[in-house]
């Protein structure tokens, strides 16, 4: 490398960005998701060893950083507005008709885009970087998220002004937070698997992740931005036309939305509505309806504003996507983890761009609490591609022979007990893997996508491949020939030997596909990668007890107790032998490698006052070397740094036997690892 550490930082700063660019707003990676993460890792690692260099618009921000206590206030520049809203064709066009009489002309030309369904907030950059943003509040005053907003990664840090003669001093973006629909299910398939509540809508997900006052929970929750306009701006002169300023905040790197339009008088927009309602389910992200806005700027001055909205704009909003059909029956689903679900079965009805006959009624309290009955006319509710849901019941056209449900003493698959934690809503049937219905859940998740990706075992095949006894576990999977497959139905020469093909190309995985694909309880996908991670090799996962379980990132004590206990079952221990045995595999090298840093896993409490460095400066450093640093000592700390004036830690360290570093000690440890630590580093980029 012939690039000196500053320089080698701002390059893959410029890189790591113009990847983020590409991937997130552009959608058109140029690169694998490793070579981001290695140059990413690159990065974060010269900051951390040369703390003094790293900056808030540093792309590695965008991983979150301390937890706040609370949200400051915010005072907004000028005020976040609302829009008045129309509901059908004439209040547009009375719209228009205000709008062409203030104006004095006879047709008006507009500027037409989608009303996002997620957050408003303010962006801030000085010198074309971010650094402050807000949520909307009360329209004056909102809440500072500005750590929470470096964490979505379509955000630009820094605006491309590279086109600009000189930098825009300081302007204001306006726009949505939202959640992406492929997202949002994401998201709750973990929360699923967590065992935590499920998100109502993309729209909530985005408003709690936004929220949040550990970033590192936002940074996990994969939000977008979209830019709907410019508030404040000096230094800069924006095009004289909203749709024009679109464009401009898109050549800054900003992400607009591509379905905006200019279209002219009230026939354009009625068209461009009835066009975006067509198109509403098939946009990757939720909307409730399209934003008109007067193109030309002067003509938006002329009209000004009338109380909290502007007279140059209007919501045209879609009806609620709700409608009304009657509960056939209640019948219950048995999940991978044995959970019953009460399922209610309808008469189709058409809502959210799909027809619907079932709907989820989640769990039993849910279902008192809404009071719903066989036979009841209901409100269905499909928001985005959530699960269709039963809203409430119409009480008032309630039939007098409705009948109650309860849920069954004994699971409806396999006759077991079905049995509930006194703090958990959720029955449960107590048959594991004997139970034919969580046996074929578990090989269906096993299968799946993000799990080891069997090509072609789906459902109905799982259905046939349990009922004909030819597969009991996972591992059975790959004892399958095409014998064994001809005797099942629809189940040709040709489609048998893909499905053996795809079964073959199952077993060259990754250790956190693997991970996930176990079904462990409470280990959902971002779980199994931060495990993966963090121990590189299933071996060492195996052995970790819950204490070692705990010291990875976002691993509590529940789920700790879900791995030991998985583990702790020899049937468990048998299939992973016997997946392993059948050549399952995945690369672990590469991870070993990071792992050779010298104070990999170990862990550090820093107390008192260090005279040559802050905390902060000792925590990056440490970090950087790869240990980890917590705030509180237990058995599971392997150092204490005791500064001046050290107190009741420094006492609990001596009591547990703890090794303690005076300041003179700590730098010396310092000093030698990071030496071997650079050397490692190039071994760890090599390997990489
Ligand atoms: S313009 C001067 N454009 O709708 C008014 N707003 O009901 C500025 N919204 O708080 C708003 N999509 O959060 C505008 N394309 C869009 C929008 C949009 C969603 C939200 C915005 C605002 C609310 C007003």
């Amino acid at each position: 490398m012939s690039e000196s550490v500053p320089q080698r930082i701002a390059h893959l700063r410029g890189e790591i960005e113009r990847h983020n660019y590409q991937y997130h707003v552009l959608d058109t990676p140029l690169i694998t998701d490793a070579e981001y993460d290695i140059m990413f890792r690159e990065l974060q690692t010269l900051e951390t060893l040369y703390p003094l260099l790293a900056t808030p618009d540093s792309p590695t921000q965008r991983v979150g950083a301390a937890p706040l206590l609370s949200f400051a206030k915010v005072v907004h520049h000028t005020p976040m507005l609302s829009l008045n809203n129309a509901f059908n064709d004439e209040e547009v066009r009375a719209f228009d008709a205000r709008t062409r009489e203030t104006l004095g002309v006879n047709e008006v030309e507009y500027s037409v885009e989608p009303k996002f369904d997620g957050l408003a907030v303010t962006l801030i950059y000085q010198d074309g970087i971010f650094v402050q943003g807000a949520t909307r509040g009360d329209g004056e005053v909102g809440e500072d998220v500005t750590q929470n907003l470096r964490t979505i990664r379509n955000l630009p840090l820094r605006l491309d002004i590279r086109q600009l003669a000189k930098p825009i001093s300081f302007i204001e973006i306006r726009g949505e937070v939202l959640m992406f629909k492929h997202d949002f299910i994401a998201l709750n398939r973990e929360q699923v698997d967590k065992g935590d509540k499920l998100f109502a809508n993309p729209r909530n997900a985005a408003a709690g992740s936004l929220r949040q006052l550990n970033s590192r929970i936002t940074s996990s929750r994969h939000l977008s931005f979209l830019a709907y306009g410019a508030g404040a701006v000096e230094g800069f002169t924006l095009p004289d036309s909203h749709f024009e300023q679109l464009a401009c905040l898109k050549k800054l790197a900003v992400p607009v939305p591509q379905e905006g339009r200019v279209v002219d008088g009230v026939d354009g927009l009625l068209i461009y509505y009835r066009e975006i309602a067509e198109l509403r389910h098939k946009l990757p992200y939720e909307i409730d309806g399209v934003v008109y806005k007067v193109n030309n700027i002067s003509q938006q001055a002329q009209l000004g504003y009338v109380s909290r909205a502007p007279r140059f704009a209007l919501a045209h909003k879609f009806p609620a996507e709700e409608a009304l059909t009657t509960v056939l029956d209640i019948e219950v689903q048995v999940g991978r983890t044995g959970a019953l679900t009460p399922v209610a079965r309808l008469t189709p009805v058409f809502v959210g761009g799909v027809t619907v006959t079932n709907a989820t009624l989640h769990n039993e309290e849910e279902l008192r609490r809404k009071d719903i009955r066989i036979g009841d006319i209901v409100s269905v509710r499909r928001a985005g591609d959530v699960i269709p849901e039963v809203a409430r019941v119409i009480f008032e056209r309630r039939p007098v022979d409705v009948r109650e449900f309860n849920m069954p003493r004994t699971c409806p698959i396999c006759g077991a007990q079905v049995t509930k934690q006194p703090d958990e809503a959720i029955w449960r049937c107590s048959g594991g893997l004997f139970c034919p219905a969580q046996r074929k859940q578990a090989l269906w998740h096993f299968a799946s996508r993000r799990a080891l990706d069997i090509e072609g075992l789906g459902e109905k095949l799982i259905d046939q491949l349990v009922e004909h006894q030819l597969v009991h576990t996972p591992a059975d999977l790959y004892k399958l020939n095409l014998q064994a497959l001809a005797q099942l139905d629809r189940m040709g020469e040709k489609s048998a030997q893909n499905l053996l093909g795809s079964i073959e190309n199952s077993k060259q995985t990754t250790l956190a596909r693997f991970i996930y694909a176990l079904g462990i309880r409470n280990v959902g996908e971002t779980t199994a990668k931060g495990l993966a991670r963090h121990f590189a090799t299933l071996d060492s996962f195996m052995a970790a007890d819950e204490t070692r379980l705990q010291l990875v990132p976002d691993i509590g004590p529940i789920v700790a107790q879900s791995i030991s206990t998985f583990f702790a079952e020899p049937h468990n221990l048998e299939v992973i032998a016997k997946l392993r045995a059948a050549g399952v595999q995945w690369p672990e090298q590469a991870e070993k490698a990071v792992r050779l840093l010298p104070l990999n896993a170990k862990v550090f409490v820093l107390t008192g006052t260090l005279i040559s460095m802050s905390r902060d400066e000792a925590k990056s450093r440490l970090e950087a070397l790869g240990a980890r640093v917590t705030g509180s000592v237990s058995q599971k700390t392997d150092y204490v740094v005791a500064g001046a004036e050290a107190g009741t830690k420094l006492d609990k360290a001596q009591q547990l036997n703890i090794a303690v570093l005076d300041e003179q000690q700590f730098l010396q440890l310092l000093s030698t690892n990071e030496m071997s630590s650079t050397a490692v580093y190039r071994k760890v980029m090599e390997i990489l």
